[in-house]
């Protein structure tokens, strides 16, 4: 076994600070659409707990999006510019989790803090991260005042545009959710990558080389 740093520490901060916050998010989101189905907790509290987390989710986000413009490290999210090297990639990475991982074959993928994703990391992660969220958090923001930001929801397209592409990211992430803790349990441990997101170090297999 041996250990690499892998997660700096403003990037384990905003992720667990935007991992609690979407676990929030959704469960006062499902609350404030079917509120009489759910019955948790009072229709406003529910707005103003998702109001006040959708907030943080904001500042959430500058903590990541300065710290990888600042050290220049956001390039460990852009994927090969060699269509075939990430075509190649993608299949490689998924044939190891639909069937590889099932014959004790080792993860094509070896992370290093330079080259810490799998092209479908990097594809998910990207678009995630400088698009859905993005995205997820102005449509959010126009919500939230809608008398304020009438002309910006004019704009857009009306309020039902606005509305649609907020449930959709909601449905979007979900699912993200369920995919991304199950790869999350893949490392050597149940818990190894987990484990990781918290202290910083991963434990890596030594390959001899
Ligand atoms: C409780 C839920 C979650 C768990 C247990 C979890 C677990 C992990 C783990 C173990 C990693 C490190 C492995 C890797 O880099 O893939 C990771 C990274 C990542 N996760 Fe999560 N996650 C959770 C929720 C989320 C949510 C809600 C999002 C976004 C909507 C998210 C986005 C990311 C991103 C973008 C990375 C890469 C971060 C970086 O190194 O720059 N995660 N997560």
């Amino acid at each position: 076994m041996k250990k690499i740093y892998l997660h700096p520490l403003p990037i384990r901060i905003w992720h667990w600070i935007n991992a609690g916050s979407f676990l929030i998010l959704i469960v006062t989101g499902l609350q404030i659409r079917y509120r009489e189905l759910l019955g948790l907790m009072k229709f406003q509290v529910a707005v103003d707990i998702h109001n006040i987390f959708g907030f943080i989710l904001i500042f959430n986000f500058f903590i990541w999006l300065i710290f990888y413009i600042f050290t220049g490290k956001i390039k460990i999210y852009i994927p090969p510019l060699n269509l075939k090297k990430f075509v190649m990639g993608c299949i490689n990475q998924a044939r190891y989790y639909g069937y590889g991982i099932f014959m004790g074959e080792e993860n094509p993928h070896h992370s290093s803090p330079d080259n810490k994703f799998n092209p479908m990391q990097q594809m998910a992660y990207l678009s995630i991260m400088l698009l859905l969220i993005p995205l997820q958090l102005v449509s959010g923001l126009l919500l939230w005042d809608i008398k304020q930001f009438a002309g910006w929801i004019n704009l857009a397209g009306g309020i039902k545009i606005v509305d649609t592409i907020h449930v959709f990211l909601f449905l979007f992430f979900t699912s993200f959710l369920f995919v991304h803790v199950y790869l999350a349990t893949l490392g050597h441990t149940a818990t190894a990558h987990i484990k990781a997101m918290f202290t910083g170090y991963e434990e890596i297999e030594g390959h001899g080389h």
